[in-house]
């Protein structure tokens, strides 16, 4: 088994708004609508297993900072987004969007929710990890406006084709300056 990689990537500068599909809403979390439904739509976008049911019982998870795009009409779950602050930046942590509804556009706009949510909390250097071989995530950070800062080993150790964090949070290489304007 090869080593994989990781680009990290640092938030230069935010797109203008775009189109969104017809319909497609972009809603906070809530918790007794959503719980269940993150996970299906990972496991849908991944091709994984779904998390378990306490996928969100880790440290730094933030309710607020979760944000579920829904199907017209039907308001079925078809992507999610979780960010959450970490040490002096805020770090998008898992993006996802179903098979069906790619590429139009609904990424763009639930990362942009996230954006907006990290930056209304002071945190004005926003951070994502992406697999240096996943194209779809990292074409989509760039077009965003995230450059690479640096590039490191995966530290969980994921198996070639293995593109699924194993955890809502995967990991951090811990070189992270503490930010003096957060
Ligand atoms: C990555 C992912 C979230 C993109 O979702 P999406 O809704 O299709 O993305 P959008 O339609 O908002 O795309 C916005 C831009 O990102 C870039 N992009 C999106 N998908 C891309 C792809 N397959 N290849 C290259 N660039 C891509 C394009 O610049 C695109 O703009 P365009 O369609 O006008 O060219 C989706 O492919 C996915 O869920 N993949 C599996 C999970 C994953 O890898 N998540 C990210 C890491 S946690």
């Amino acid at each position: 088994m090869s080593a994989r990689f990781l680009h990290r990537m640092g938030l230069a500068s935010v797109p203008p708004p775009a189109p969104v599909p017809d319909g497609v809403v972009v809603r906070r979390y809530a918790p007794d609508r959503d719980h269940a439904r993150v996970p299906a739509v990972f496991a849908a976008a991944f091709g994984a297993p779904p998390w378990p049911d306490d996928w969100d019982a880790f440290g730094e998870f933030d309710p607020h900072g979760v944000f579920v795009a829904e199907a017209p009409a039907s308001s079925e779950a078809i992507g999610f987004v979780i960010c959450f602050r970490r040490a002096g930046f805020g770090y998008v942590s898992v993006l996802a969007v179903v098979p069906g509804w790619r590429r139009r556009g609904v990424a763009r706009e639930l990362l942009r929710s996230a954006v907006g949510y990290l930056r209304g909390l002071g945190l004005n250097r926003v951070e994502v990890d992406a697999f240096t071989d996943a194209e779809p995530a990292v074409g989509l950070y760039r077009d965003f406006g995230f450059e690479v800062l640096r590039t490191y080993e995966d530290p969980e150790g994921r198996a070639d084709g293995e593109t699924a964090p194993r955890r809502a949070d995967p990991g951090d290489p811990g070189t992270d300056p503490p930010d003096p304007t957060a």
